[in-house]
């Protein structure tokens, strides 16, 4: 039965994002239905070029939070590595006598894509059941300590971490830029000053300090936080796809 616009957006709408979660074992039948609806999720050229590394051991779980800066791995219901996954993809291939061809880019690109997709499915199932979750791209401050830690064989890169859980902090909405700025009709259209200034002031209730352009800067402009896992992604990449 399809849901009523209604009910489709009073879902999404209620979604935000969790740092902080109440101590709960998540029944096995919740678990089984996240997991059914990961892999649910579409898949580019039926490959599901993707792997997730639960983290179980608390050792690992609080190693992960500070690695990553994100201590609710160690707290949260479910706590995951989202990983791209080119490795299983060439033990198919070999499973019918063929080699992976010389495609790093593409096994990048395809890997997470369906990732991404996996995840995120894993994401809205666990908030219909009433879960909260927090994607973490902090993975990416620690990618050889993670790739050891976790055992990662060559063709498998981490993209990001997903910790699930029952929230125990309260509700916010955060707000997202104007609709005209992601959606373009038929050729791409640049925005005018004013709509970015627009969109800058939407975004001023997420920030401490009321800039949020300021704020993209920390993270992606010159000297910002992303100039520093630049080369170690880079690097990642190099060694764990010979890319
Ligand atoms: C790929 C990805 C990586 C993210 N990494 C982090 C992170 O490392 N730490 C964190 O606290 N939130 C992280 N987030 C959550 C975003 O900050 C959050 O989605 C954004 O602020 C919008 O808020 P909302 O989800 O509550 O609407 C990440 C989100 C995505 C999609």
């Amino acid at each position: 039965m399809p849901k009523t616009t209604a009910e489709v957006r009073t879902f999404f709408d209620a979604h935000w994002t969790v740092r902080k979660y109440k101590s709960f074992e998540m029944p096995p039948d919740h678990l089984d239905t996240i997991l059914s609806a990961t892999q649910r999720a579409p898949t580019d050229a039926t490959a599901q070029m993707y792997s997730f590394i639960r983290l179980r051991d608390s050792q690992l779980r609080e190693k992960f939070g500070s690695l990553t800066g994100n201590p609710h791995f160690a707290t949260a219901s479910l706590s995951f590595l989202v990983c791209a996954d080119v490795h299983r993809l060439e033990l198919f291939l070999k499973s019918a006598g063929h080699e992976l061809a010389a495609i790093p880019t593409i096994a990048n690109h395809f890997g997470i894509g369906d990732a991404v997709m996996a995840a995120q499915n894993m994401l809205v199932a666990s908030e219909m059941l009433g879960y909260r979750g927090c994607w973490i791209g902090g993975v990416l401050n620690a990618l050889d300590e993670i790739v050891s830690l976790t055992k990662l064989p060559q063709g498998v890169v981490p993209f990001a971490g997903l910790t699930i859980g029952v929230a125990d902090e309260p509700a916010v909405h955060r707000p997202r830029i104007a609709r005209s700025l992601i959606v373009h009709e038929d050729t791409y259209r640049e925005p005018s000053e004013s709509e970015i200034n627009e969109s800058v002031a939407l975004m001023a209730s997420i920030t401490a300090r009321g800039n949020w352009a300021e704020t993209l800067a920390r993270y992606f402009a010159k000297d910002g936080t992303m100039e520093k896992r630049e080369g170690s992604l880079r690097a990642i990449l190099k060694k764990q796809l010979k890319s």
